[in-house]
């Protein structure tokens, strides 16, 4: 296959130079981006004479045939050939000849493979911020149709306070909702047209970038040749925050994990949505989840990688960009697939109330609502939390629950204390005094509700 280049040399390429410098096994993802970009550009370099009008129209009719071959899938790439730019000339060349030689005026592969880049990019926000709201859309259904389960919530992996269920799970809702808005806004900055910048410098001829922008939805043309073709920012924007999207998805994995355990037992994850062993006949596993967690790893690993091969690049553009290409890929590739699963397995989730319900027996988790009842009959918070943590420790030492502890013995610690106290002793109770914004009573929780 012909290169794009190759005038100045007197031998040829050895072949290891060609295997190892070589980008065609993976950024044929790009090739109908590479197209729609190329077609564009035909159309500006026909509009404003760069080219005659009737090479053009044999341009953009053989990559408009191209085009459709990709998208059936019966497009041949040679993979051989040094990237995807390579394989669309050299195919567009065989189609119609020596007009298609006059495409490639006025850029450079340089300034080509960052735009095919950028418009795979904005695609793929659009797709991952879809499979987001998906996602929250599960969460929402299932926190509505158990808005009134209670179960102890963790500081440390330990009890707590009481909490509705329905809440931690709208908490997923605002991590996830930040992630939509995170992708946008590097959407925002990527929207930004770099062809025409050339191979650094930009060009003599009279183009008109705004023209190709306008074509391919682009919102601004690049202002410096030099940036355009070696700026990689989005790339690292985007890998980070599929980077931190990750982090949520594996957080929000090792709950379910913890909660569908045998100690916890709250959450049951659906059994089509589990594996098995080998070995123990009676295993029921969350591999789906731990597989989450884990390729949170692979994001993190893009993120770095990408950011250190950018880190010592002097301007403009240098091969080791090339690099980028596969932790993209991978870094959305894991993120579509996690999404996609999860939010199935998401549907499949059932609640244990029961043993919710049993978890709840430790009182100590109600040491925190004493504490505020006495803060609300005036005693300072520090002397309050003092009293609450007695209380509790006396509790303990007598093998006392708290509703088993006499109101004589709770006016030994204040004489505030009155039969009232024992109604704080329950979930409901508790859940429901948290009715400050953005806490955890159902009032609360239903306005969270309509926000998420
Ligand atoms: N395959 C290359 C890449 O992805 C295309 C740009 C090649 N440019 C160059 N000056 N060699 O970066």
């Amino acid at each position: 296959m012909a290169n794009m280049w190759g005038g100045r040399f007197n031998k040829k390429t050895n072949p290891l130079v060609e295997k190892f410098t070589k980008s065609i096994q993976f950024d044929k993802k790009l090739a109908e981006y590479d197209c729609v970009g190329s077609i564009a550009h035909a159309k500006m370099l026909s509009k404003c004479n760069v080219i005659p009008k009737k090479d053009a129209a044999k341009i953009v009719s053989g990559l408009n045939f191209i085009l459709s071959r990709i998208k059936k899938g019966s497009f041949k790439i040679d993979s051989n050939a040094e990237d995807i730019h390579t394989v669309i000339q050299n195919a567009l060349d065989k189609k119609i000849g020596n007009s298609g030689g006059m495409l490639h005026t006025a850029r450079s592969r340089n300034d080509q493979v960052s735009l095919a880049t950028r418009m795979y990019c904005k695609k793929e926000i659009d797709s991952i911020a879809a499979f987001l709201k998906g996602l929250k859309g599960s969460i929402k259904g299932f926190a509505k149709k158990n808005i009134d389960v209670i179960v102890p919530g963790f500081t440390h992996l330990q009890n707590a306070q009481p909490v509705l269920l329905s809440h931690q799970m709208l908490a997923y809702c605002e991590m996830l909702g930040r992630d939509i808005d995170r992708l946008n806004d590097c959407k925002k900055r990527l929207d930004v047209l770099p062809l025409g910048s050339c191979a650094i410098s930009g060009t003599s001829l009279a183009i008109d970038r705004n023209f190709t922008a306008k074509e391919l939805g682009f919102s601004k043309v690049s202002s410096n040749s030099m940036d355009a073709v070696s700026d990689r920012d989005f790339v690292i924007e985007i890998i980070s925050g599929l980077a931190i999207l990750g982090m949520h998805l594996s957080r929000m994995s090792e709950d379910f994990i913890i909660l569908n355990s045998q100690g916890f037992g709250i959450l049951d994850i659906g059994d089509e949505f589990c594996t098995g062993s080998s070995m123990m006949p009676q295993k029921k596993n969350p591999d789906v989840l731990e597989l989450v967690r884990g390729k949170c790893g692979s994001l993190y690993g893009s993120l770095v990688e990408v950011a250190t091969i950018m880190k010592g690049l002097p301007l403009a553009y240098n091969r080791d960009m090339q690099l980028d290409k596969e932790p993209l890929f991978k870094s959305i590739e894991i993120i579509e697939s996690s999404l996609e699963v999860l939010t199935a397995l998401f549907k499949s989730l059932k609640v244990n109330k029961d043993r919710a319900a049993e978890l709840l027996q430790d009182e100590s988790i109600y040491a925190t609502d004493i504490m505020e009842y006495l803060v609300k009959k005036g005693i300072p918070l520090k002397v309050s939390h003092d009293i609450a943590g007695k209380i509790v420790a006396y509790g303990l030492q007598r093998k006392l629950k708290l509703s088993e502890i006499s109101l004589r013995e709770y006016r030994f610690f204040s004489s505030k204390f009155n039969k009232d106290v024992y109604a704080l002793l329950d979930a409901k109770e508790s859940v429901s005094l948290k009715n400050s914004f953005g806490g955890t009573s159902q009032k609360q929780v239903r306005k969270q509700l309509k926000h998420a």
